[in-house]
């Protein structure tokens, strides 16, 4: 059996022991990494994000009586009981505000969606900026698609989910982690438009060109719903209307010095960091088209540092890891996801993997830090049925 297979058998198995019967099928939706690409989406430009293979799979069984009935292999062992028909905004806490908010979120669209018993086992890092929360709403949404014959596609569902995420759960994120993980492809990097949910498959092979993707997780938890996150979008909003634009993404980047004399001090550098950003996701794409992955090293380092400088949303922990993996032998790095915390990727030649990996730990050592997890990054599939 393959890895998904005995995971899905697993989930299979633990869902008729919870929920005493079986179930109408089993579903996966992944976690991401962002390549390039950051805190662009709500600025409707670009991203390159890519699938991990770690998912959360969920096994799911309509019901008839209005009722969702919610039990997580990483819960506490309770079932989480709730009526459809009573779901609210702000009500449910926890995981099961996540799958709980995409049944509220159809609903809300006016689709005939009720109850179902929901059983689902997650390997996706929670609070290591790698979209657990994401994985968790699109295995749903793509298991609800099914059960109750929605027959949306895919950015619909994406829609749905970032909309569960942003009305129901009040974390105020883009799009891109649920396109990510409905739209990926395996062997693939996704070039996204946020403003017209485009995207293309970007072949991203790494093997082929003798390079691994490193994730280290700095095991600082980032938590999005916090001020800041909103605080930033709200600052690139409101520099867009000084500029009377629709949305940053609308800037290019001939245009930026003279829309950077006219911004105040808050703002200008957050409009350096989108507009520049987006041309990075630009060149990304570009070096993997030619067919030269080796080239998006550079990239990831000055996106950095634009993160950094600009942005303002990277800690010591993931500006030490950077500086740690490029010196020693990565081709490039940078945090990945909302920030500050959560996990950097180091792209680096395959040989030198273990060197890198340990540098960092070592670093971390060093300075007092608890040590990084590390994880490695694959090219995998979006949200599939598994069974
Ligand atoms: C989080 C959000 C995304 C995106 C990134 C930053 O992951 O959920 O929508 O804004 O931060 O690129």
């Amino acid at each position: 059996m393959t890895g998904a297979a005995a995971e899905a058998a697993t989930v299979r198995r633990e869902f008729a022991r919870i929920h005493g019967r079986s179930p109408d099928g089993v579903w996966a939706a992944p976690g991401r990494v962002n390549l390039i690409g950051e805190h662009t989406d709500y600025n409707d430009g670009f991203a390159l994000p890519m699938a991990l293979p770690q998912t959360t799979v969920l096994a799911a069984r309509r019901r008839a009586d209005g009722l969702l009935r919610l039990h997580s292999a990483q819960g506490d062992g309770a079932i989480t009981e709730l009526a459809v028909a009573d779901l609210v905004p702000g009500a449910v806490a926890g995981w099961a505000r996540y799958p709980a908010g995409v049944v509220w979120a159809l609903r809300d669209r006016g689709l005939p969606v009720g109850g179902a018993d929901v059983h689902l086992d997650s390997t996706v890092p929670t609070g290591a900026g790698l979209s657990s929360s994401a994985a968790l709403e699109c295995a749903l949404a793509v298991a609800y698609d099914e059960l109750y014959g929605l027959r949306l596609s895919r950015p619909e569902l994406a829609r749905v989910a970032q909309y569960a995420e942003n009305a129901f759960a009040g974390v105020p994120c883009g799009v891109m982690d649920q396109m990510a993980s409905v739209c990926c492809a395996e062997g693939a990097a996704l070039h996204l438009d946020s403003r017209t949910l485009e995207v293309r498959q970007v072949p991203f092979d790494l093997t082929g060109h003798g390079l691994r993707l490193l994730v280290l997780d700095t095991g600082v938890a980032h938590d999005l719903a916090d001020g800041a996150y909103a605080a930033l979008r709200g600052g690139c909003e409101r520099a867009a209307a000084l500029l009377g634009l629709a949305a940053l993404r609308d800037l290019a980047e001939a245009e930026l010095p003279g829309a950077l004399a006219g911004l105040p001090d808050g703002l200008a550098p957050l409009v350096r960091h989108v507009v520049t950003e987006n041309a990075r996701v630009g060149r990304a794409v570009a070096a993997l088209a030619a067919g030269e992955p080796e080239a998006l090293g550079p990239l990831l380092t000055a996106g950095h540092a634009s993160l950094r400088d600009d942005y303002r949303v990277s800690c010591p922990e993931t500006d030490l890891a950077v500086a740690a993996a490029v010196a020693a032998g990565a081709l490039g790095a940078r945090m990945t996801g909302g920030g500050f915390g959560g996990s950097v990727i180091a792209l680096v030649p395959a040989a030198a993997a273990g060197s890198v990996a340990r540098a960092v730990t070592d670093a971390f050592a060093a300075a007092g830090f608890a040590a990084p997890a590390v994880l490695e990054a694959v090219p995998s599939p979006g949200a599939r049925r598994l069974g």
